[in-house]
């Protein structure tokens, strides 16, 4: 492959949708770090599944409402955001921009999206939550010493963090065969910042009965954590009806329909195909958000129609930043946020809560 180009200090007019800034990414990332970025686990089946399931619901159009007024605002967890276009916890971006969750922050802000932080974060949370004026929340990955898990929650309530996620559908890492085969492992100098003092597992062939997965956390340590903090709490990757109803009853503040991506089981359902059993199980009691394969405005009115509150995007926030930092994570939330507004002109909804099945058309 030819050398990554440096980012960008503007952005091209001809990149006038999420998905344009796939190939401006792809020039400035090495052939490993663009496989970690893109890939998903396996066959990547999940990961093609998460796009193809928006491609096939058609929207309603609805005409000649007064739109006076309208408004793209939502109330969640105790907290107002102006749009339910959220970032997506994702780990180490000093991979794809040097100045890595600082950007990612700045870019959030200026597009007043709320940043998931991740545990895997390439900078320390505090200098993130320093440097951002943003709405900021925690992705917690519960590690398995308790105490310092603990602590990492401390911190995120330090930060004036809204709220935490943890996210239970990757006590081991999905079988990337795209990340495998490009020889993907983190460059010197990025690290999990704020994992720094943590003994790791030793890296081991054995999966049952390993260090990793005899450690991983269950529903208990969900209690655990609901004790030891006042933050609402999300669980991340539910798809089963099942979970979902655990997860309400045992007091979570909301959840995330989601499958990672499609980075860890492959040929989990997408997201959007999971999401009405899920609504269908949690029936109003928390919000659910959804995430995987959202690139369009449509998509983020589909999920909303289809029972989410808020959905987050991963992957097409990172090749904004990596193709021009701040700025184009800035403009993929703008992008987004812009065509979601059309749609709802279009579709008749003058609000969030006017986005209903209704406004799908009939299948
Ligand atoms: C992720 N994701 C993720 N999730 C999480 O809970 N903690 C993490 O550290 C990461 N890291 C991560 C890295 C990269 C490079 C990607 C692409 C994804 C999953 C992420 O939160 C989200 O579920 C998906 O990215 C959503 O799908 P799309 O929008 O990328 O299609
Ligand atoms: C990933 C891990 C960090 O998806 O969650 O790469």
């Amino acid at each position: 492959m030819s050398t990554p180009l440096p980012p960008l200090s503007s952005i091209p007019p001809e990149i006038v949708s999420v998905e344009d800034y796939e190939a401006l990414a792809r020039q400035r990332l090495d052939d490993p770090v663009w496989a970690y970025l893109s890939g998903g686990a396996g066959d990547e089946t999940t990961l093609r599944e998460n796009r193809a399931a928006f491609g096939r619901v058609r929207l309603s159009p609805r005409l000649l409402r007064d739109f006076r007024g309208a408004h793209t605002r939502l109330h969640l967890a105790g907290t107002d955001y102006e749009h339910p276009v959220f970032l997506a916890p994702t780990a180490a971006h000093r991979l794809f921009h040097p100045e890595g969750e600082i950007a990612t922050a700045l870019g959030a802000a200026a597009m007043e999206a709320p940043l998931v932080v991740s545990t895997q974060a390439s900078l320390p949370l505090e200098d993130i939550a320093r440097s951002a004026s943003g709405p900021l929340w925690f992705q917690l990955y519960i590690q398995r010493d308790r105490d310092f898990t603990a602590d990492l929650v401390r911190r995120a309530e330090a930060c004036g963090c809204k709220a935490l996620v943890v996210t239970a559908d990757a006590p081991l890492s999905g079988l990337r065969n795209r990340e495998q085969r490009a020889g993907f492992r983190l460059p010197d100098g990025v690290a999990s910042a704020n994992l720094q003092g943590l003994r790791l597992p030793a890296p081991s062939d054995r999966i049952f009965g390993g260090e990793l997965l005899d450690a991983a956390p269950t529903w208990k340590d969900l209690d655990w954590l609901l004790s030891l903090t006042d933050l609402p709490v999300f669980v991340k990757g539910i798809l089963d009806p099942e979970d979902a109803r655990i997860a309400v009853e045992q007091g979570m503040s909301g959840i995330v329909v989601s499958n990672h991506g499609g980075r860890t089981l492959d040929t989990l359902p997408a997201t959007l195909d999971a999401l009405p059993r899920v609504a269908g199980s949690v029936e109003g009691r928390v919000p659910i958000l959804l995430d995987g394969g959202i690139r369009r405005g449509t998509d983020v009115f589909k999920a909303l129609a289809l029972g989410a509150r808020a959905v987050m995007i991963g992957r097409p926030y990172l090749c904004g930043l990596a193709a021009a930092g701040a700025l184009g994570v800035a403009h993929v939330l703008k992008l987004l946020r812009s065509e979601l507004e059309v749609t709802m002109a279009l579709a008749g909804a003058r609000s969030l809560d006017e986005i209903t099945s209704v406004s799908l058309w009939p299948s």
